[in-house]
Formats: structure tokens, sequence, C-alpha cells
């Protein structure tokens, strides 16, 4: 009877009570701790960023060879950094997430019984999340891009040539990775690669010929040779060749891109005649040929032809934001973008806007992240995605008459919270380099130069960026 009573006020009692410590009832990783992960960590602690040196959509991330440096102690929440990161009041610098406010503590407590439960990381669930990102960013990109092929995974002698070309990229300097964890769809990146691209890299393409669907090749010194092992990339649907070497002559080998969608020739010297190559790409939705040696009417006429293709001259911010990417050497910026009299230290940086910047702390770039827009007024040479109007009207440089359109910004330098024009990439950097030799050109902006310019000067905020709003990624 005793037992009967005990068993049915433990049914009834059981599940009311709140579960406390390694004996309350066990914590799923994947359905509860990895939800709280995505809705407030991934984005700075996952595929795209680590901040901080720290991954947590994986368990090589965060189970580091190092066992000092882990942030979670299995069997020990109390004594886990991330724990004590998460518990910190919400007016510490370093509370996390550090951004939106403190986790809640019924989340906070789930995290502490997992780590205390031992912290296991199940087999497979590193796959899982991979999955649970790719979903969402799909979700949020636009239909066209997110429509990527369900590719048969690689098996046998094919996926031992995969692995060889992914670690000899890796090798490189390139990033290539699986699109999602459901498809052998695979994606490579080059640019960082730079002009240290040699044709063996570019050689190990061949052997993703069935898999590979998305090609950063920008800023390299791919030239037309290169486009012939490109041609050879039947599935690619998205293509940068934005800053290379490619002409006229090699465009040939891209007309077999049958699934191709996206093509980038900022840049490039492709002219009118090239276009006349991509005019059999049935597939093809988005062509930016800014900066090349495309004339309006060519693109004009390829519009014509092609009626369902977007060819973009410039017009658009969003292929400045894909081809003003970070350099490969680090930030754009020497002096600390928050701190300007302190040099950038290395490793300190964030990717905002598609650019690098740098700064010489933790804590600076903290300070950045939470209030971008504060600091981006004075750090010379970032560009603004978009309205950023010019506010001169000739390049201080060359004379000639600032480049694009009134509301968008191909070459634009922020200078003492003006945004300045140029008619190009050459004319900017020069002015980057030394802007009060041009200062003279510059009288209808600023007036005519009094005293000496001070260089770096913060300045008051133009028009701010709100933070937040271009860094959420997934
Ligand atoms: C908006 C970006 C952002 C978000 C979101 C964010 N962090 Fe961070 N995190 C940072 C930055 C920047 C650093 C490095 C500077 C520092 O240590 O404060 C960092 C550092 C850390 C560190 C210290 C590094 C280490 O290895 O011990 C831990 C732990 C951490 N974060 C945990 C988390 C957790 C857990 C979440 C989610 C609940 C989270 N962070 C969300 C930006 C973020």
């Amino acid at each position: 009877m005793r037992a009967l009573l005990s068993v049915s006020l433990f049914a009834l009692v059981g599940p009311l009570l709140p579960a406390q410590g390694p004996a309350g009832a066990k914590v799923d990783f994947l359905t509860e701790v990895v939800p709280i992960f995505k809705a407030r960590c991934f984005e700075c602690h996952g595929p795209k960023e680590q901040e901080g040196g720290l991954r947590l959509d994986t368990k090589a991330g965060l189970f580091v060879a190092d066992e000092k440096a882990r942030t979670v102690r299995p069997g020990q929440a109390a004594k886990s950094p991330l724990v004590q990161r998460i518990e910190l009041p919400k007016d510490d610098p370093d509370v996390m997430p550090a951004e939106g406010g403190p986790l809640t503590k019924a989340q906070i407590a789930v995290i502490r019984r997992w780590i205390d439960q031992g912290a296991v990381w199940p087999d497979g669930a590193d796959k899982a999340i991979a999955a649970l990102i790719a979903g969402s960013a799909a979700g949020k990109a636009k239909p066209s891009e997110s429509a990527l092929p369900t590719l048969p995974m690689p098996a046998g002698a094919q996926k031992e040539a995969e692995q060889r070309a992914f670690a000899a990229i890796r090798k490189a300097g390139g990033v290539a990775l699986r699109v999602a964890a459901d498809t052998g769809a695979c994606e490579v990146n080059l640019s960082l690669v730079g002009d240290k691209l040699t044709p063996e890299v570019l050689g190990q393409l061949e052997a993703l010929a069935a898999t590979l669907v998305r090609l950063d090749l920008s800023r390299t010194k791919a030239g037309d040779d290169a486009l012939q092992v490109v041609g050879k990339l039947g599935q690619l649907r998205w293509l940068n060749l934005a800053r290379t070497a490619v002409t006229d002559r090699g465009l040939s080998a891209v007309a077999n891109l049958k699934h191709l969608g996206y093509l980038n020739l900022y840049g490039t010297g492709v002219t009118d005649v090239g276009l006349q190559q991509v005019r059999g790409l049935a597939a093809l939705r988005k062509l930016y040929v800014w900066g090349s040696k495309v004339t309006e009417s060519g693109a004009a006429a390829l519009r014509k032809a092609c009626p369902k293709l977007r060819v973009d001259r410039g017009e658009s911010a969003v292929a400045l934001a894909s081809v003003v990417v970070a350099p490969k050497t680090g930030p754009i910026n020497t002096q600390c973008a928050v701190s300007p009299t302190k040099s950038v230290a290395a490793g300190k940086e964030v990717v905002y806007e598609g650019q690098r910047i740098g700064f010489c702390c933790d804590k600076c770039k903290a300070a950045f992240l939470h209030n971008p827009g504060k600091f981006l007024p004075g750090l010379r040479g970032f560009l603004h995605a978009k309205g950023s109007v010019a506010a001169n009207k000739s390049c201080p440089v060359s004379g000639k008459p600032v480049a694009g359109s009134a509301t968008e910004a191909p070459f634009r330098s922020p200078f003492r919270g003006k945004v300045i024009g140029f008619c190009c990439a050459k004319c900017k950097a020069a002015f980057d380099k030394e802007p009060e030799r041009f200062l003279p050109k510059l009288t209808d902006v600023f007036g005519a130069p009094a005293s000496p310019a001070k260089p770096g000067k913060p300045v008051k905020p133009g028009k701010p960026v709100k933070p937040g709003k271009t860094k959420k990624v997934l």
C-alpha cells in the first residue's frame, strides 16, 4: 500500500518538480541545448564567425584539443567558463551573448544541467546542427538563391578524391565545405588565396565537378586558362570572378555551365563582345558587370535578349557588398577602429558589411559590435553598402566625375564625417593613403583648407549604420 502510494505520488509530483542538478531529468542536447545556442550563440560562434576563437556548433570546436582552453568542463557547470560568462550581470561587458540581453534563467538552467550531466555531444549532432543552420539560412535567403540541388553524396573513390581536393584547397588557404548536411553539394572559396593561387590548386576543382555548386575565385590571379577548369564544373550555380584577369576569350568556357544562376564579372576585362557568351545560359538570373568594360548599350542589349536576367552595372548595393570583401591580408585599418591611438592586434578582427575591421583588444571589438554606427564614420577606408551619397561631384584625385549612381556607392571613403566619392578604385586608394594631399580639390565639401588636417581624427557620425542590421547572418 505504501509502495503504491509512493509510486502514485511520484507519478503525480515527479514531473512537476523542477529538475535540478545532475539528478534532474536528462537533458536532450539536440532538442534542448542546441535551440538555445542556435537562437543566441551561433551567429557569433558558428560557421561564419568564431568570436574569441570559440565555435559552438561542432564537437571539435567546443572540445578543443587543449583541455585547459575548453570553455565547458563536463560534470562541472559552475567551473565552466561558458557558464560563468552567461551568468554575468547583464551590464557586465563580458556577459554572453554579447548582444540582445542575457539568457533566461530557464535557458541557463538547461545548459548547466547538460554540463553537470557530462556535456554529452551525441554522435551525428554536428551534422544535425549544420543542417539546422543551413536550413534557417536557406529559409531567409531569396528563393532563387536557396534552391540548391540535392546532389548525391559522393561515395567510394569519388569521396576519396573529394577529400583529397578539400585537403589541398584548405592547405592552400582556401575554404572547401559541404553546403548542407543532407546533400553532396559543396562550395569552394579561393578568394582568400589571392595571387598565391596556383594551377595545381585550381586543378583540384576538377575532382569536385559532380558536386561543386558555388565557387569564389574573386581577387585571385585566375585568368582565361583557369576558366578552362571552371568550364568543366557542370553543377555550378554561383560563380564569382570579380577582379580576376578573366577576359572575353575565357568566357566561352563558362557558356557550358547550364545551371549557372549568378555570375560576377565585376572589375574584369570583359567587354560587350564577351557578354554574347552568356546569352545561352538559360538559368542565369544575375550578372554583375560593374567596373568591367561592358557598356550601357551592351548591357541593354543583353537585358533585351534575356528578359529574366538582371544585368547590373553598379546600380546595386548587393553587387558592392559581394565584391568589396575583406582584403586577404588583414583588416582595412591599421589603427584600432575604437581606440585609434593603438595599433590593430593580430586576430582581433570582425567582418562587418563584408569588410574586415581590426581592433587592439577584445574589449574594443566588443564595444564595436555593440554599436558599430558609433565608430564607422571615423573609420577611414570603410565603404558603406548603401545610402552613401558622395558629398563631392568630381573625383578629388583625377577630376573626373564620381562613379556610380546617386544612392549606391562603388568607390567611397568616409572622411571627416563626409562621404567622398571617386571615379575608380585607384583614385580611392591614393586618397585613402594621403587624404590631406587632395583636400584642396574638395573645397566644395570642406571649404578652403585653413589648418593642416589631423588624419584619423574621430568624426561626428554622418549617417550611423544601425547595429545588427547587417550582422545577422543565420
Ligand atoms: C554578437 C556576438 C556574440 C554572441 C551572439 C555571442 N557571443 Fe560569445 N563572444 C563574442 C565575442 C566578441 C567574444 C570575444 C570577446 C570576449 O571574450 O568577450 C566572445 C567570447 C565568448 C566566450 C569566451 C571565449 C572562450 O573560449 O571561453 C564564451 C565562453 C562565449 N563567448 C560564449 C557565448 C555563448 C554561450 C553565447 C550564446 C549564449 C554567446 N557567446 C553569444 C560575441 C558573441
